[in-house]
């Protein structure tokens, strides 16, 4: 099939090389100028583990393109444009009904149009209203991939939902992934179940990190363990482990603007959510409750601290800092300098963070002679701690839980604090 993706993002990217390895003809469309020229000399310009090594592998069949006419061929176009969150909560949809304006002269007879990005419940029957074709199909796709796991979960989703009414609009969706995907993760729903499919699924996901945060806050107060309760909890099958990782909150771009939205929807439709408006509350309060507890920690040492912070992107795996907890973290610790360190998006969180923020080349150099160190993205290189010594008095606030708790208790000069256990 010949294939355009409009929008070469975090989505656009892996959904393009995913497509071309599946032997398609793939054309992915992008108004950054600056991006396309690094995709057009042959460098993806994030980074998503294993990416880079796809395209290469899928380049004959994968182009980029800031013209937009060079999807007169596609009889599939993807929409996997932004919708990030406006000041009012909603999703703003000015790329989504751009990138729409944008394709309609260029719609070949018959095309399906497939809508991947994060859309609000009706926005896609709006895109079929714009396009105002009988003969172009609008379907809903929404994107479950994970930043970091983005091709595991392109080759391994857990379902494929096709929103459509259209039986053989799906048939044809369905056979683009048959030949590699189990068939029963292919579902058909209609257009706005699918829009809301993705919403429920991300403020559910939400919801549960909010859940296990809270029971964070109070096992440290009754002395229980967090990392044993979500254990315990996780072995029932009901529950499952997934998504009860005491943190920091959750961030990205996905979760906040998403469930931001849905409340949003649901206000408009006088339906109150009120778990999810309790989970996005409790999460943009709990990045300032950290911040005030490394403050603490850090006017408790004696004389000028020196504080390293490590992490930066709101998950391990990716270098994406959009809504990033330990963003706003930083920006709302009281103290100058902070050391930061972080494998991969140092280079996106220098165009954020103030003149206070001192970027290190490595986490040695960041946690070196450092009285307070704060982990804020489970990165497994920084699992490197465990192989450390400390010459001097260091407070390691581990606030993701990633580091071997017998190790780190042992070591001399060290206080270890977990979150989820007593203060
Ligand atoms: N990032 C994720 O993990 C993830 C997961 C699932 C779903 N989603 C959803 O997918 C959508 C895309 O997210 P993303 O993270 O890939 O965004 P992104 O910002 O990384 O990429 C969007 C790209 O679209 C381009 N663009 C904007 N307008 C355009 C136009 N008219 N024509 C061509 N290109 C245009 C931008 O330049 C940008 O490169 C969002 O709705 C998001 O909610 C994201």
């Amino acid at each position: 099939m010949y294939i355009a993706v409009i929008g070469s993002g975090y989505v656009g990217l892996p959904t393009a090389c995913g497509l071309a390895s599946f032997g398609n003809d793939v054309v992915c469309i992008d108004t950054n100028k600056e991006k396309l020229k690094l995709l057009q000399s042959g460098i993806i310009p994030l980074y998503e583990e294993g990416l880079q090594e796809l395209y290469e592998s899928v380049k004959e069949n994968l182009k980029f393109s800031g013209d937009v006419s060079d999807i007169k061929k596609a009889e599939l176009i993807i929409l996997a444009v932004g919708t990030p969150m406006s000041d009012d909560g909603s999703a703003d949809l000015q790329y989504i009904y751009q990138a729409t304006q944008d394709i309609k002269p260029y719609l070949q007879n018959g095309a399906i149009v497939a809508t991947k990005s994060t859309v609000p419940i009706g926005t896609n029957d709006e895109i079929e209203r714009i396009i105002d074709r009988s003969d172009v199909t609008v379907v809903s796709m929404p994107e479950f991939l994970r930043e970091g796991y983005a091709l595991q979960d392109f080759f391994n989703p857990d379902r494929i939902i096709i929103g459509t009414d259209n039986i053989s609009v799906f048939n044809k969706l369905r056979n683009l992934y048959i030949q590699h995907i189990p068939s029963e993760k292919i579902i058909r729903t209609n257009r706005r179940s699918a829009e809301l499919i993705k919403y429920a699924s991300n403020a559910f996901l939400a919801t549960k990190i909010q859940f296990i945060n809270e029971i964070s806050d109070l096992c440290e107060k009754v002395d229980a363990d967090v990392a044993d309760v979500a254990a315990g909890m996780g072995l029932d099958t009901r529950i499952g482990r997934k998504f009860l990782n005491a943190g920091i909150g959750y961030g990205g771009s996905c979760f906040p603007k998403d469930t931001n939205a849905l409340e949003y929807m649901a206000n408009k439709n006088g339906v109150k959510l009120g778990i999810v408006s309790s989970t996005i509350k409790g999460n943009h309060d709990r990045r300032f409750n950290i911040a005030a507890r490394i403050n603490k920690y850090i006017s408790d040492i004696d004389g000028d601290a020196r504080v390293a912070i490590l992490g930066l992107a709101f998950k391990n795996g990716t270098d994406d800092i959009r809504y990033s907890p330990a963003i706003d973290i930083i920006q709302n610790i009281t103290h100058n300098p902070i050391y930061v360190y972080d494998p991969k998006a140092m280079n996106n969180a220098k165009n954020v963070l103030g003149a206070n923020v001192i970027f290190t080349k490595s986490l040695k150099d960041c946690v070196k002679d450092a009285d307070v160190i704060a982990i804020l993205t489970e990165w497994p290189d920084f699992k490197e701690l465990e192989n450390m010594t400390f010459d001097k008095n260091t407070v390691i606030l581990d606030y993701r839980n990633i580091l071997d708790e017998a190790i780190m208790r042992k070591k001399p000069h060290v206080t270890y604090k977990r979150i989820g256990q007593k203060i």
